[in-house]
């Protein structure tokens, strides 16, 4: 893993979202990953703001999200799909429907699950993949103790995710227990993986990630293993380095 750090958010979101423009530059059909949260905000609105002024195109590239809550419908504030409208996909000129996000409100879950894992590989795999951290290591929504060798797959989210992202909802009540995560091994098929870490919550979870073993019970570990995985992390979360 090579580390790359920061001397604050923006020059992270910055520096990422070059290096994302550079392989959009030489590959306009990019498989592209992308994640949600609070992280890779500053990054989207990087790449907005070259858009509009560089015309870097999004045209003839896919996405495709990590995960998706269970049983928020697309439209609603809260889900992933809107995040994504709101935050990344209505201000550059990607066609919509080369957005891809697990559908957290299908009849037959299940074979959700199933269906999108064939679809990226279809797609011929995910070239570059957005992730962030949980301070747990949770990887998308891969809680600890996710097996490594796990695919697209429905997941109990953790009571200190649902904490976490109660900032979100009104009442920690409305966030959703479960969600649609793309497995470990899923992400570890993506050829290229960058991992956005940022603030003090997150220099315990950088920290074991960089010092610690390979363990289940710390998902984020297995991008030891991964050929080719870059960290862009901020001072705060560089703390304990
Ligand atoms: C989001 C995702 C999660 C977040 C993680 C960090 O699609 O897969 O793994 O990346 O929970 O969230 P923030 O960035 O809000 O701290």
């Amino acid at each position: 893993m090579k580390l790359i750090s920061t001397s604050n958010y923006e020059k992270l979101s910055q520096l990422a979202a070059e290096e994302i423009i550079l392989q959009i530059k030489k590959n306009p059909s990019l498989n592209l990953g992308l994640a949600t949260g609070s992280t890779p905000t500053g990054l989207y609105k990087e790449l907005i703001r070259d858009h509009k002024q560089n015309k870097t195109s999004y045209k003839e590239m896919n996405t495709f999200n990590l995960d998706e809550y269970i049983g928020i419908p697309k439209k609603d504030r809260n889900s992933y799909h809107y995040f994504m409208c709101e935050n990344l996909f209505e201000h550059i000129d990607i066609p919509l429907d080369q957005t891809h996000i697990p559908d957290g409100t299908a009849k037959n879950l299940d074979e959700e699950c199933s269906r999108y894992e064939q679809f990226i590989n279809e797609h011929g795999g995910i070239d570059l993949q957005i992730l962030g951290i949980g301070q747990n290591g949770h990887i998308g929504f891969n809680e600890p103790g996710t097996p490594f060798d796990s695919r697209t797959h429905i997941i109990d989210l953790a009571e200190s995710t649902r904490k976490a992202n109660a900032r979100f909802f009104e009442s920690l009540e409305d966030v959703p227990k479960q969600a649609i995560t793309m497995g470990i091994a899923s992400i570890m098929d993506c050829k290229e993986i960058f991992l956005l870490v940022s603030g003090a919550s997150k220099a315990k979870a950088l920290a074991r990630l960089m010092n610690g073993e390979i363990n289940e019970q710390f998902p984020a570990s297995v991008l030891k293993t991964h050929q080719n995985v870059t960290i862009f992390a901020d001072k705060e979360a560089t703390a304990f380095l």
